[in-house]
């Protein structure tokens, strides 16, 4: 009710602004890294297996594609993201050495519980789960888990359960890097470090509200929108243009920004706002010359840049400074931005935010 909203308009508003807590919540305890973070018996587990296979749906697989990438970079172990109700129908190769990771706010997705049965069925016996329900199936199903804090998320449209999904698959990525052998006491006590500064970094992003609402005012009038990010954070221009559909009803769509040239640069015109995930990491060369390829064909960008990248506003470029690049968990601070944008721009156009037409807060059946 009314009384449990306080400040805010919607629960979507009042989850995106619990997340330094929510993060804090999950992160809370975790004096160092080892293993049996994830259960009894986790180290055994981890030294029996030579690949990853993450298994979810929506939301919660857009968080798996971006662990993809640190359990390669940082723990160099093989992985895999299948939509779970893909996986469970096709012919695939098991591999019993495979530790199977499902990803689930409710931990009662139907079809993630459904693929979690398939590949144990297949005889892929390691598993775990990065879940928001301690008393869910998923988790009474899994051999191991994380319980990440997120605390009851009412909005249909996930938040905090995703950016907190994003901290225990870090906190995976770094155990399993340790029993791999590649981390150090000094990388472990810097990330650390990092994730424990999470939630101030969240705050200063948090604050940023006014000039998302700003734009927010342009993007009511469109009826499509392009996502770009490249790297860890294609996932998040992925997630940005899903909360982007399912509240405001906009169509939207994520691309690799390398991958622009192949195809959705035909749809680049003065129409079509393209937003633009820009942190100063590798790949930030290259994703500016991907902008000025959308300006040359008038496209209109929104880029949501690190501070420290020296993008500049100018015509048909809009910039919101982020802080400075977070590193390896700078997504987590990026996709904020991304859903106040889509909120915002959903309560501009009047539409049910927490409630979105069509869709429900948890598929239970398939
Ligand atoms: C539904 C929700 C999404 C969520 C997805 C997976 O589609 O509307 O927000 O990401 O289910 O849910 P889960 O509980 O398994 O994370």
């Amino acid at each position: 009710g009314a009384a449990e909203l306080g400040p805010y308009r919607h629960y979507m508003q009042k989850e995106i602004f619990e997340q330094p807590r929510a993060l804090a919540d999950t992160l809370e305890g975790v004096e160092g890294i080892t293993p049996e973070l994830f259960g009894d018996g986790a180290y055994s587990v981890f030294k029996n297996v030579d690949r990853v296979l993450i298994l979810a749906c929506g939301t919660s697989s857009y968080s798996g594609m971006t662990a993809k990438y640190w359990l390669e970079s940082i723990a160099k172990i093989p992985c895999s993201v299948e939509i779970a109700s893909e996986y469970r129908y096709r012919d695939s190769v098991p591999d019993p050495r495979t530790l199977v990771v499902t990803i689930s706010q409710s931990g009662e997705t139907a079809d993630t519980l459904a693929a979690l049965k398939h590949a144990r069925s297949l005889g892929m016996e390691h598993t775990l789960t990065i879940c928001n329900v301690a008393t869910s199936a998923m988790v009474r199903e899994c051999k191991l888990a994380y319980i990440t804090r997120a605390g009851v998320e009412v909005g249909v449209a996930s938040t905090k359960a995703f950016s907190t999904q994003l901290a225990g698959l870090f906190l995976l990525t770094l155990a399993l890097a340790q029993v791999r052998g590649h981390l150090t006491d000094e990388q472990e006590a810097q990330h650390l470090k990092a994730m424990r500064h999470l939630p101030v970094a969240l705050q200063a992003v948090l604050a940023l509200e006014p000039q998302v609402v700003a734009w927010a005012e342009a993007f009511a009038r469109k009826e499509n929108a392009l996502f770009l990010g490249r790297g860890l954070h294609y996932p998040i221009a992925l997630e940005g243009a899903l909360k982007l559909k399912e509240i405001s009803y906009i169509h939207a769509e994520a691309y690799p920004a390398g991958e622009l040239k192949h195809g959705p640069l035909a749809l680049v015109t003065a129409e079509m706002p393209v937003v633009t995930v820009a942190p100063n990491d590798a790949l930030l060369e290259k994703l500016k010359s991907n902008l000025q390829e959308v300006r040359a064909r008038g496209g209109e960008l929104f880029v949501f840049a690190d501070d420290d990248t020296k993008i500049e506003s100018s015509p048909g470029l809009h910039v919101i400074r982020m802080p400075e690049h977070y590193g390896a968990l700078s997504p987590i601070l990026h996709v904020v931005p991304l859903q106040l944008l889509a909120y915002h721009t959903a309560c501009a156009r009047g539409t049910d935010v927490d409630k979105p037409r069509n869709l429900a807060k948890s598929v239970t059946v398939e």
